[in-house]
């Protein structure tokens, strides 16, 4: 919507454990076992005008990766809320990344779970401005395969198979990885991927394969009310690759065009119809969300 706030907006601000500081400030004892073991579940959350965008959902997935990784809840939703709301609020009135991160904590390094508190830290950042030239001409991706564990479904910390994988993406001239599991898109190494087949929306179904997208859940809901055909099947290498249309969701893209798909044009090249109107519909909604 807006990056460009007020002059009092501050850009960054960060939150450990009771202290709000700058992010460059905000340290962790080297045995926290998020960074010895990346023994840690995290959300990103958009927050339009200042005002967080879909948190509740965003609270029901942390609460869930929690529990997939046996890692005490620290805070009831009430106080998440409190404390995010206040961060977002301490940097004012621009678009903003909310980052929150919970790990099992601080202790002896040893597999098994200690007996200890959990770590928190939440971080807010500028949310990154979406460029004309991306919604012009589209976001490029390579396919690859998906070479991560069988828990995609909880949003760990653990991320080393996705920075190699985007990476890759990278040191091919592309914006994204779009990933293969035994033949089948599960989805981007950041973001959950969409195609258009027919005038119809597909995404591979939520399973353990894949993160649950806030994001791809909110444009399948837009989509429906749209009046656009959504089904959740999975989709093979050949129908990406001879799909009408492909998009990534996630909540710091919200939803963009694919147009280039390992070097050859997506459908005719150009960002399509269908990601044009759940595009305009996504930001119509994230405009009234932030005018409330
Ligand atoms: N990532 N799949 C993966 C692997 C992701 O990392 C993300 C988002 C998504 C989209 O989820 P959501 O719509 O809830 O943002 C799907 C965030 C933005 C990140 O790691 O920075």
């Amino acid at each position: 919507m807006n990056n460009t706030g007020s002059p009092t907006d501050l850009q960054e601000l960060a939150w450990i454990n009771g202290e709000f500081l700058a992010p460059a400030e905000a340290t962790i004892p080297a045995l926290d076992r998020g960074f010895i073991f990346g023994d840690a579940v995290y959300e990103v959350i958009p927050a339009y005008a200042g005002k967080l965008f879909l948190l509740q959902p965003h609270l029901q997935r942390l609460a869930r990766s929690l529990e997939i990784t046996r890692i005490p809840n620290p805070k009831t939703d009430l106080q998440w809320r409190t404390l995010l709301t206040e961060l977002a609020r301490r940097c004012g009135s621009h678009d903003q990344s909310l980052y929150l991160q919970v790990t099992r904590g601080v202790a002896p390094r040893d597999h098994a779970f200690p007996d200890t508190e959990p770590t928190v830290f939440c971080m807010s950042r500028p949310l990154p401005v979406i460029s004309d030239q991306q919604l012009q001409q589209g976001l490029s991706a390579i396919t690859t395969e998906d070479i991560r564990w069988n828990y995609c479904h909880a949003k760990t910390t653990s991320l080393i198979a996705n920075v190699m994988l985007r990476q890759q993406a990278v040191d091919a001239g592309a914006d994204e990885a779009i990933l293969l599991r035994d033949g089948l898109v599960t989805e981007g190494s950041a973001s959950n991927v969409f195609v258009v087949i027919g005038g119809e929306l597909i995404t591979p179904p939520a399973g353990e394969q894949l993160l649950h997208g806030i994001t791809r859940e909110r444009i399948i809901q837009l989509a429906q009310r749209q009046g656009i055909a959504v089904a959740q099947r999975p989709i093979t290498e050949q129908q990406l690759h001879q799909a009408d249309e492909v998009c990534v969701s996630s909540s710091t893209k919200s939803i963009l065009p694919v147009t280039r798909l390992d070097g050859s044009p997506v459908g005719k090249g150009l960002p399509g119809p269908v990601w044009l109107q759940l595009w305009e519909a996504y930001q119509a909604e994230v405009q009234a969300f932030g005018d409330q």
